[in-house]
């Protein structure tokens, strides 16, 4: 059995090391990583395969930055012919971003079965480029590796056959079981002990600067209560870098690895974000998270977890902010499957195929 598997952004990364590593068990499974290079910088990903501990990939596409269009269409017109070539049993794409529909679309056309690691979700909201990649990707897999049973629902509204679908938990968060105890031991130094962690770099938010503007003041009044720490990704750096917004407390760091990151969210007094996984993590870390978007298409995390949705209301963001720095934040629950096991019951899943 050959399994290839498909990584691109920074994201992807996350779920795909512990699949890797938990196929590794299984001896009669050769693997291939393919990176498509939708992610380039080292800090976005040559990193990250050193944390994670994900061998170099087989193949790089290096597809770089582009358009929607352009970036989807380079990775196709690359991938085709690595699948040709090295003719896999199935391929395995992760998460919602251009690298997984792009690889998902070039399989469906050779014939080749496709996994999708993170199926299921949905924001309902098709102004998402996520979102487009989500449901097209779920429609042309065969197998459907969800992480919680609202994506079993959503699949199931869409007329996914039963058979397809592997509920099977989250794999980020095999990721995150696996490297908290190194993240805890790792402090960084130079950051003030009580702060809100800031991530920030959704279209929606980032790419309007009218929007970015007012979201930039809502931080700053947030920074005079509690410091603020905001690793910024390229994406949002280049624009607060047009908008010229700066404050004591606003600490604005580079883009930051894995383990780095996990340690700032676990030691944070509040997560600020519009990141799917972020919202995530912190449920698992039972850190309060406020998310500036409008729909999650991870409601566990607001119904189980400790995540609530402020969109761009900043007198909500304020209200809830208030009452987490009081201690009177919501509490949260760890959702079911979110054990560190679930790339094992992937793996278990595709050995028997
Ligand atoms: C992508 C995913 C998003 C995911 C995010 C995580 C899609 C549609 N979006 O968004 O779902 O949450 O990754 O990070 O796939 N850039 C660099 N260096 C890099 C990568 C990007 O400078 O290594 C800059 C480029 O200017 C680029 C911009 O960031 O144009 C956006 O990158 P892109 O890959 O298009 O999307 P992300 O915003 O990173």
């Amino acid at each position: 059995m050959h399994v290839l598997h498909v990584v691109g952004a920074r994201p992807n990364l996350m779920k795909a090391a512990p699949v890797l590593r938990a196929l590794k068990e299984h001896s009669k499974v050769k693997q291939t990583l393919v990176h498509t290079g939708q992610h380039y910088d080292a800090n976005m990903s040559e990193v990250f395969f050193q944390q994670l501990g994900i061998p170099a990939p087989d193949v790089n596409l290096e597809v770089g930055s582009g358009s929607h269009s352009q970036q989807t269409a380079d990775i196709m017109s690359r991938f085709e012919p690595v699948v040709n070539r090295s003719a896999p049993d199935l391929v395995l794409v992760y998460g919602d971003v251009n690298s997984t529909l792009a690889a998902a679309l070039v399989c469906s056309k050779l014939l080749i079965r496709v996994g999708h690691v993170e199926a299921g979700l949905r924001s309902f909201d098709r102004t998402m480029p996520e979102e487009i990649n989500r449901l097209l990707t779920d429609r042309i897999a065969d197998l459907l590796f969800t992480p919680s049973e609202d994506a079993d629902r959503n699949l199931g509204r869409e007329g996914i056959s039963r058979n397809k679908i592997h509920r099977v938990g989250n794999a980020m968060i095999d990721t995150l079981v696996r490297l908290l105890p190194k993240a805890l031991q790792r402090k960084m130094g130079g950051l003030p002990d009580r702060y809100a962690l800031v991530t920030l770099h959704r279209p929606s938010n980032v790419d309007d600067s009218r929007v970015l503007k007012s979201i930039l003041e809502s931080l700053l009044e947030v920074s005079l209560h509690l410091d603020v720490v905001f690793p910024v990704h390229p994406r949002t750096r280049a624009r607060i870098e047009e908008s010229g917004i700066h404050a004591a407390n606003l600490h604005l760091l580079e883009a930051m690895p894995y383990v780095e990151f996990l340690g700032l969210q676990r030691r944070a007094a509040v997560v600020i974000t519009d990141s799917g996984g972020v919202q995530e993590e912190t449920t698992y870390l039972q850190v309060p998270c406020l998310t500036l978007r409008e729909n999650t298409e991870r409601p566990v995390t607001v119904t189980m977890g400790t995540n609530i949705l402020v969109g761009q209301d900043r007198v909500k963001l304020h209200a809830e902010l208030a009452k987490i720095l009081e201690g009177k934040g919501k509490p949260g629950r760890i959702p079911p499957l979110w054990d560190g096991h679930a790339s094992e019951r992937i793996a278990e899943i595709i050995q028997k195929l």
